[in-house]
C-alpha cells in the first residue's frame, strides 16, 4: 500500500515546513516505477522517453534523466525544461499536434533524437526549418492506428476522428515525399493510443499494424530505425505499481527480429503513484443530505476529479472522531465541480487536520492553474526515511500579478 511511503509523522513535518496545499512526492516510489520499466522490458532494452506532461518538475525529471531515461516533450516549454533537467538532447523526442515553426527550429538546434510529426503540413514546415538551418531533420510520424483504447473519451487518442496523427495511407505519402528531400530524414514511426489504458490488446493490435507498415515501407526503400509505441499504460488509483508484464508481452514480440529500436513514452504509470496532494481541513459543513469537508486544495490544484471523474483514494492523517461517515471533499473554488473526492468514507476530521489525496503525482501539479487567483501549491520530495526537501516553492500573490502590464 502506498501509505507506507508517506508516513504521517513526516507529512506533518512537511505541512509545517512547506504549508498546504503541497504536492509530496516519494523519490523511492518514482525510482521504483522507472526500474520496473527497465526490468519488464529487459529483453529489448528500449529507449524510454518519460512523458514530461505527466509531471515536469525538475526534481523528478532529474531523477529520470539520471536513470538513463530520455524525455517525450510536447512544447517548446517542455523541451526547455527537459534540457535544464539534464535529459540528453539525443534522447529527447518532440511530439504534439501543433508545433510552431519557432518550436521546430528550437528542437533542431537542440539536437533532439527526432521530431514526431502529426501532419503533412507540419513535415513541410519542418523541411523549411531544416533548410533554414542547413541541416536534415530527423523525424517520425505519429500514425493513428485506429484502435479503441477503452478509456475516458478525453484521453482516447488512437481512433481515427480524433485530432491526433495521420492515417497509414497519409503516412506512406509523407515518407515517400521525405525520402526525396535533402532536408528530411525519416527515422521512426509512432503511435500513442491514449492514456490510463488498462488492457494490452489495443497495444498488440496497434503494434502489429505499425510493424507491418514499417516492413512495407522498407520494401519501398524507406528504412526506419525506431518503432515508438507511445505511453498511456494505466495504473489504478491507489495502486503501488502498474503491472507492466502484459504491456511488455503485447509489444516486445511484435518487433523481435525486425532490427527496430523500440521506444516507449510512459508518463502516468511512473509519476502517478509517486505523489500525493496534502491538504488541510478548513471547515466541516452539511448541505442538504450531504456532509462536506472544505479543504485548502481545490480543482485549480488537482483538476482530475472534475475533468475526468477520477477517483483518488483519500486518507486522514491522524485519527478522526466518531464512526465512519460519507463525505464530499471540496475546495474553496467557486464551482460546483470543485471536488477532490465524492462520497469518501472517513471518520470525522478536526478543523486543521491533514488529508492525503493519493495517486496525484501525474497530471496533478502539471495541470494546475491559478484559477480564482489561487497561487499554485508547493512541491516537496521525500528523499529518505525522515528526509525531505522543497522542490518548488509555493507561489505568492506577487507571482499572480508579476507578468501583468497594467
Ligand atoms: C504523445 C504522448 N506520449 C506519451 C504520453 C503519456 O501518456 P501517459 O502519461 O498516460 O503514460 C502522452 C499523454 O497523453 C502523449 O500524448
Amino acid at each position: 500500500m502506498l501509505a507506507k511511503y508517506f508516513k504521517p509523522s513526516l507529512l506533518k513535518k512537511i505541512a509545517a515546513g512547506a504549508g498546504t496545499p503541497v504536492y509530496v512526492y516519494s523519490k523511492a516510489v518514482f525510482l521504483k516505477q522507472i526500474r520496473a520499466y527497465k526490468k519488464a522490458f529487459r529483453a529489448t532494452a528500449p529507449l524510454f522517453c518519460y512523458a514530461m506532461k505527466a509531471n515536469s518538475s525538475a526534481g523528478l525529471c532529474a531523477l529520470a534523466a539520471a536513470e538513463g531515461f530520455g524525455a517525450d516533450v510536447v512544447s517548446g516549454g517542455e523541451l526547455y525544461r527537459a534540457l535544464r533537467a539534464g535529459f540528453e538532447p539525443g534522447k529527447i523526442i518532440f511530439s504534439g499536434v501543433g508545433k510552431t515553426p519557432e518550436e521546430l527550429e528550437y528542437a533542431l538546434k537542440a539536437g533532439v533524437l527526432f521530431i514526431n510529426a502529426e501532419s503533412f503540413e507540419e513535415v513541410l514546415e519542418l523541411e523549411r526549418a531544416a533548410a533554414r538551418l542547413k541541416t536534415r531533420a530527423p523525424f517520425s510520424l505519429r500514425i493513428n492506428p485506429d484502435v479503441d483504447p477503452h478509456t475516458h473519451k478525453f484521453i482516447a487518442t488512437g481512433k481515427l476522428g480524433t485530432k491526433f496523427g495521420v492515417s497509414f495511407e497519409e503516412a506512406q505519402k509523407i515518407y515517400m515525399y521525405a525520402a526525396e528531400s535533402a532536408y528530411l530524414k525519416p527515422v521512426g514511426a509512432q503511435f500513442h493510443i491514449g492514456s490510463q489504458v488498462h488492457t494490452a490488446a489495443p497495444y498488440a493490435q496497434a503494434a502489429g499494424r505499425l510493424a507491418a507498415f514499417i516492413l512495407k515501407l522498407a520494401s519501398r526503400g524507406v528504412n526506419l530505425k525506431y518503432a515508438d509505441v507511445g505511453g498511456g499504460w494505466g495504473v489504478k488509483e491507489g495502486a503501488e505499481m502498474a503491472d507492466l508484464a502484459p504491456l511488455a508481452r503485447a509489444v516486445e514480440g511484435v518487433f523481435e527480429g525486425t532490427g527496430l529500436k523500440l521506444v516507449l513514452e510512459p508518463g502516468r504509470s511512473i509519476a502517478a503513484p509517486a505523489g500525493i496532494l496534502l491538504t488541510r481541513v478548513i471547515y466541516r459543513k452539511r448541505g442538504g443530505h450531504k456532509n462536506f469537508i472544505v479543504v485548502d486544495a481545490a480543482m485549480n490544484d488537482l483538476v482530475r476529479p472534475a475533468l475526468y471523474g477520477a477517483k483518488h483514494p483519500v486518507a486522514l492523517i491522524g485519527p478522526g472522531s466518531g464512526p465512519e461517515a460519507v463525505y464530499d471533499i471540496v475546495g474553496p473554488v467557486c464551482e460546483s465541480g470543485d471536488f477532490l473526492a465524492e462520497d469518501a468514507r472517513l471518520r470525522e476530521p478536526a478543523a486543521g487536520q491533514l488529508i492525503a489525496i493519493y495517486s496525484a503525482g501525474a497530471y496533478g501539479f502539471s495541470m494546475s492553474s491559478q484559477y480564482n487567483s489561487r497561487p499554485r501549491a508547493a512541491e516537496a520530495l521525500i528523499t529518505g526515511a525522515a528526509a525531505w526537501r522543497l522542490i518548488r516553492r509555493r507561489e505568492t500573490y506577487k507571482d499572480l500579478t508579476a507578468p501583468e502590464i497594467p
